[in-house]
């Protein structure tokens, strides 16, 4: 790869680390709309505009930075996110955006023709969900699969509505809802991310075949709060026994269908170590290689747990486009094809444009946490990879 566009990587990369760290922990709190999400912001359209290129933000509180006309249709866009998780790692969106900026400048720098054919860089807003609990939200309006007015009634942990968190960071709540006409411009989709599994193996970087099914459900075990100290056993009635039931349970029966559930995200009522709890609300974040197995594990589990359960959000099994990562895979010489567990914005955009997704390896196969890890030769492979492929459809 040019020297030039090495640097250029690195130098994004060190801008970007410091943005959301928590000293404590190493990990980072970019959650959307937060001044955190606004510093990531500010960094995106800094990059777009000092690369000359077209900066806008669509309805939805994307980030786009277009390099040739955003008017011309059938354009080639390539992106990811930069929120985080709570606590979460360096890479897992960054890297997608990073590289994005660097594999431009690299077919600049090579002269690569476009035909006219533009090319965007986008940064997708609140793809974790980890402050209003659906994730993918910046993608999912825009392909018209979440509801506006259920979207902006979604609260945090504070009671801030996104609507409310949305308008204080300056963007028009009631602009939000599906774009049929950014859609409609958009040619094929390309994210690249770190990988979030240790499955790559030799190979530096790989195409993703398929993103697993996965959904998130609340529930809300509902008990009596009494005195820790002068409460008989047989008289409690304890919510935080059926929670801990639960979770056993539900790692039980996902051992048995070879799927994954997790209870990562807990808030207890009245929450006082010396009172007895009135009621527990637990987080099951649930996936599987298929639809029917998720279904029967989710069902098994709400079923033994005698919560109140509701589906805050769902994401069906995305077969990414076939054409379209076989392309990928020929063009990087018969790279890994694999599936994840994780969701993505691509997962989301697939059902309304050609969508596919490269994978950088990650050593230790850690992610969604402070460890997150990918070395700098693997990361420069992804930018040289990516460039490879958009070079290929321009
Ligand atoms: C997104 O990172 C998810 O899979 O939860
Ligand atoms: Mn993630
Ligand atoms: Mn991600």
């Amino acid at each position: 790869m040019i020297d030039q566009v090495e640097e250029n990587f690195r130098g994004m990369w060190r801008e970007l680390l410091p943005v959301g760290r928590y000293e404590a922990t190493g990990g980072y709190r970019r959650h959307a709309w937060t001044t955190a999400d606004g510093e990531c912001r500010a960094w995106f359209r800094e990059q777009a505009l000092k690369r000359g290129l077209t900066y806008e933000v669509d309805r939805n509180g994307n980030q786009w930075a277009w390099y040739g006309d955003p008017a011309a249709g059938d354009a080639i866009v390539t992106g990811s996110h930069l929120d985080s998780v709570p606590d979460g790692g360096a890479y897992d969106g960054p890297l997608g955006v990073v590289s994005a900026f660097a594999a431009l400048d690299a077919l600049r720098e090579r002269g690569t023709a476009t035909g006219g054919r533009p090319l965007a860089i986008v940064n997708f807003g609140d793809e974790e969900g980890a402050r209003f609990g659906v994730a993918c939200v910046g993608s999912r309006l825009m392909a018209g699969v979440l509801e506006p007015g259920h979207a902006r009634a979604l609260r945090d942990q504070d009671g801030v509505l996104l609507g409310d968190a949305m308008e204080r960071a300056g963007h028009d709540p009631f602009a939000i809802g599906r774009d049929d006409d950014r859609l409609g411009r958009i040619g094929a989709y390309v994210e690249l991310h770190v990988e979030q599994g240790r499955n790559l193996g030799d190979a530096p970087v790989g195409v993703a075949s398929a993103i697993w099914p996965h959904g998130r459900w609340r529930f809300d075990f509902h008990g009596e709060a009494n005195h820790a100290g002068t409460t008989r056993l047989e008289d409690r009635r304890d919510p935080m026994l059926a929670y801990a039931a639960t979770v056993l349970n539900a790692r039980e029966q996902a051992r048995l269908a070879g799927a994954l559930a997790t209870f990562g995200k807990i808030s207890v009522e009245p929450n006082g170590t010396n009172a007895i709890a009135s009621r527990v609300t637990a987080w099951l974040d649930s996936r599987a290689a298929d639809s029917d197995t998720l279904d029967m594990l989710v069902k098994e589990i709400i079923e033994q747990s005698g919560a109140e359960v509701t589906r805050e959000s769902f994401t069906p099994v995305v077969e990414f486009d076939r054409p379209l990562r076989d392309r990928l895979a020929a063009r990087l010489g018969g790279v890994p094809v694999l599936p994840t567990g994780a969701g993505h914005d691509a997962g989301i955009l697939a059902s309304a444009v050609p969508t596919a997704m490269l994978f950088v390896r990650n050593p230790t196969g850690v992610s969604h946490s402070p460890a997150e890890h990918a070395e700098e030769a693997d990361c420069l492979a992804g930018v040289t990879a990516l460039a490879s492929v958009l070079e290929d459809l321009l």
